[in-house]
């Protein structure tokens, strides 16, 4: 029996297995919250029903301790899952040594070098259910268009994605890299196939801790032939829509555990903001207003809202901390004040952050050079304008990858779509049209430094029935961060992998 179905068995006897994820208890009943991986739900262990013995057993119960328990399912709606057991029996598997996870605010590196065992609480339990909800829907859609899901060698000889976060690896002897993207192999498939996507692991070694890199990310790379990237960002668009509805139709419980508010996921389930190149960068440096203002106005008032919580959290603070130093303070009530502190504590260091970040986005919106990159933070200051994600495309070719076709009306632009997630997440899809005139593909080639005889079987698909293609590839982690509104991509993937964490 799991806690998830316990709604079918109300009043029935069942038992239950799983790990102590709380407990209180007094002189004749103990309270066990028991997660079972589907849920968690209160058992109530009265020494009434279950005897002197069980009870003493019950009394030795440590945090994740495991067990299975005998009991009747009784429907209460202030438990937490809405059910509740009254034990008749119960047999524990293990009494937990002391658990390092306590119930208290801990350090981010803590929980991180605790990893193997934070994948236990309840906060990661629901980001991982989420993602689950996120890949399936992404299978579900592309099966549902007819795509072939197929997959692309982690082993390669050439670099997709620039030279500079290569992993290399010794392949017999040979250098070989570890794939920073199936792009390349995935338009070969699609020559074959006609609509494919690819989904696996790519590897980028990126030296610098943001909160939206990882060294080891999943990637969905869906590869059409005959797409012009107007019907790519067409897919794009719909993809999202779909898996974000989802998300929000089928994780109502886990969306609550990690805290989302939905209004502002729901408005990015509309139609994407499509902006060129040369628009967004109008936006960013303030010289085209969106609603009627503009960024810098809009981050100066940003700047001062940041102020005013600053002020309330630290006059939070001294308030709470003037009861703790109170003197005949109950201990429960200490041990509450003193959590709310730690808390508090955190969010202090979150707006401390924002207030040294926005004067950096204003001052690098005001300073934006045309022709450049976007960084995370002009990603944050256009998106700050809009509700829905941002399409943006028609890059200026030096900046883009080499693989892309030029636009043919503006030779400027290289015909490629980032989209950008609202509420400063940034980049979470690059994509684009494929070059498809070997010539062209062959001086971008040797434009970027790459060696000519490890891209000859990619330029064989432009020789033999070259046809418009185009593509996109969706970092998974970014789109779980974004959907979970979570403040680092670490919390997205069972064990992370980034610059200066290997372990566990
Ligand atoms: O923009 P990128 O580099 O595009 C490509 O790799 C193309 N070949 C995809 C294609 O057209 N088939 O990466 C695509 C996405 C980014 O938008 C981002 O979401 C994610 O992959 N990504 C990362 N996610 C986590 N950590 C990193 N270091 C990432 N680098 C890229
Ligand atoms: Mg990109």
């Amino acid at each position: 029996m799991k806690v998830k179905d316990l709604a079918s068995k109300v009043g029935e006897v069942i038992e239950l297995k799983g790990w102590v994820a709380n407990k209180r208890e007094s002189k004749t009943v103990a309270f066990v919250i028991l997660r079972d991986g589907s849920g968690q739900c209160q058992c109530i262990i009265d020494v009434n029903n279950v005897g002197e013995k069980v009870f003493n057993d019950a009394k030795t119960l440590t945090l994740e301790s495991s067990l299975s328990i005998l009991g009747k399912v009784v429907k209460d709606e202030r438990q937490v899952g809405g059910y509740e057991i009254h034990a008749t029996d119960l047999k524990i598997i293990q009494v937990a040594e002391e658990y390092p996870i306590a119930k208290k605010e801990h350090g981010v590196d803590f929980l991180m070098d605790q990893r193997h065992l934070w994948l236990r609480s309840q906060r990661q339990w629901a980001i991982m259910r989420i993602r689950n909800t996120i890949i399936f829907g992404i299978h579900q859609f592309f099966q549902k268009e007819g795509f072939i899901q197929m997959d692309a060698p982690i082993f390669t000889g050439n670099a997709c994605e620039g030279t500079t976060n290569l992993f290399e690896t010794d392949y017999y002897g040979q250098p070989a890299y570890l794939s920073q993207s199936g792009q390349l192999y995935g338009e070969a498939m699609a020559m074959a196939m006609g609509k494919i996507y690819t989904f696996g692991p790519t590897f980028r070694a990126e030296k610098s801790k943001t909160r939206r890199h990882l060294s080891e990310f999943w990637m969905i790379e869906p590869e059409m032939a005959f797409y012009d990237i107007f019907q790519n960002m067409d897919l794009i668009e719909s993809f999202l829509n779909e898996v974000i509805q989802k998300v929000i139709d089928e994780c109502e419980v886990e969306l609550g555990i990690v805290g989302r508010d939905l209004t502002m996921l729901e408005k990015s389930i509309a139609p994407f903001q499509r902006l060129t190149y040369d628009e967004a960068v109008e936006i960013i440096t303030g010289k085209q207003k969106v609603n009627g203002v503009n960024t810098i106005d809009t981050l100066n008032g940003d700047l001062k809202s940041k102020e005013e919580e600053k002020a309330a959290i630290l006059a939070e603070i001294e308030e709470r901390e003037a009861k703790i130093n109170q003197q005949g303070i109950k201990k429960g009530e200490r041990n509450f004040n003193m959590n709310k502190v730690a808390q508090l504590k955190n969010s202090l260091k979150d707006v401390e952050e924002d207030l040294r970040n926005i004067p950096e986005w204003i001052a690098s919106a005001t300073n934006f050079t045309y022709g450049e990159d976007f960084g995370g933070s002009d990603e944050t200051v256009l998106t700050r304008m809009f509700d829905t994600p941002i399409m943006v495309y028609d890059w200026p070719h030096e900046v883009k990858a080499f693989y892309l076709k030029r636009n043919p009306e503006d030779e400027r632009f290289a015909r490629g779509v980032d989209v950008l997630a609202p509420e400063g997440y940034g980049e979470i899809v690059g994509g684009g049209e494929r070059e498809t005139d070997v010539e062209k593909v062959k001086a971008k080639i040797i434009e970027h430094e790459l060696p000519m005889k490890e891209f000859e079987w990619y330029l064989d698909l432009r020789r033999y029935g070259t046809v418009p293609h185009s593509g996109f590839g969706l970092g998974l982690e970014r789109l779980v961060a974004y959907v979970c509104k979570l403040p680092h991509v670490r919390e997205t993937i069972p064990f992370p992998r980034m610059y200066g964490r290997l372990f566990p």
